[in-house]
């Protein structure tokens, strides 16, 4: 059995068109049915459906041997026992350091200011600011970044940013790119070993579908 750990939304909706390439259908809509274990159109195939965050984790345990998992998770989990084989190119994004338009960040980082940053992705947010000399104090928040420079609770946030509207719709501006983000393929190293044929079976299907060929690791 080869099990496929994803997340509902926008990486299940984009990584179907990589999975139909390799001749895998999966046979239920998450959206319509509560199932957790979707089967597919292989008796030996089935995909789980986690949490974005837990992906790496049920992968890295083996109870999935591989997933789809976005760089920003994955930096933040770690990449112990995962072997990473391609860059889907999916859920393609960026993460970015926002304020209120009237913060002056510039001047701040200028000054030398102790900067207030609430995140989830507080290692990224951590490295980034390291790197630039900027010192940070961190507020770990779970969801909702965007209400944290409007209430007072941080100067700065540390965020994924796709189209800006929600940075537009809350009167927050774009200051830093930190890093070009999409959805990676991360397996399970014992599993690569265990069910070799079957999982290079699907990471050259997966490769051979990308637009722009990144090399599979052999
Ligand atoms: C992400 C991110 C922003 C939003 C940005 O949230 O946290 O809130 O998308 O997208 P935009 O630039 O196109 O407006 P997501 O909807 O993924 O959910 P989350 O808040 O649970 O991370």
């Amino acid at each position: 059995m080869i099990t496929l750990a994803l997340s509902k939304g926008r990486i299940f909706d984009e990584t179907m068109p990589l999975l139909k390439a390799a001749g895998i259908e999966v046979l239920e809509d998450p959206e319509k049915s509560r199932k957790l274990i979707l089967p597919t159109n292989h008796a030996n195939v089935r995909v789980v459906l986690v949490r974005a965050s837990d992906v790496p984790t049920y992968v890295q345990y083996g109870g999935a041997d591989l997933g789809v998992t976005g760089l920003d998770t994955l930096i933040e989990h770690g990449t112990d026992g995962l072997y990473q084989p391609l860059d889907l190119q999916i859920a393609k994004c960026r993460m970015s350091v926002a304020v209120r338009a009237d913060f002056d960040y510039a001047a701040k980082v200028k000054q030398g200011a102790r900067l207030k940053v609430a995140t989830k992705y507080t290692t990224i947010a951590r490295d980034f600011f390291a790197t630039k000399g900027v010192h940070v104090d961190m507020v770990k928040l779970y969801g909702s970044m965007e209400l944290a420079p409007l209430t007072g609770l941080a100067d700065a946030i540390v965020d994924l940013v796709s189209t800006g509207n929600t940075l537009k719709a809350n009167h927050l501006v774009e200051v830093e790119r930190i890093m070009e983000i999409s959805s990676r393929l991360v397996v399970n190293q014992a599993a690569l070993k265990m069910k070799q044929v079957d999982i290079r079976r699907i990471i050259d299907a997966f490769s051979a579908a990308l637009p722009v060929h990144s090399a599979a690791a052999k």
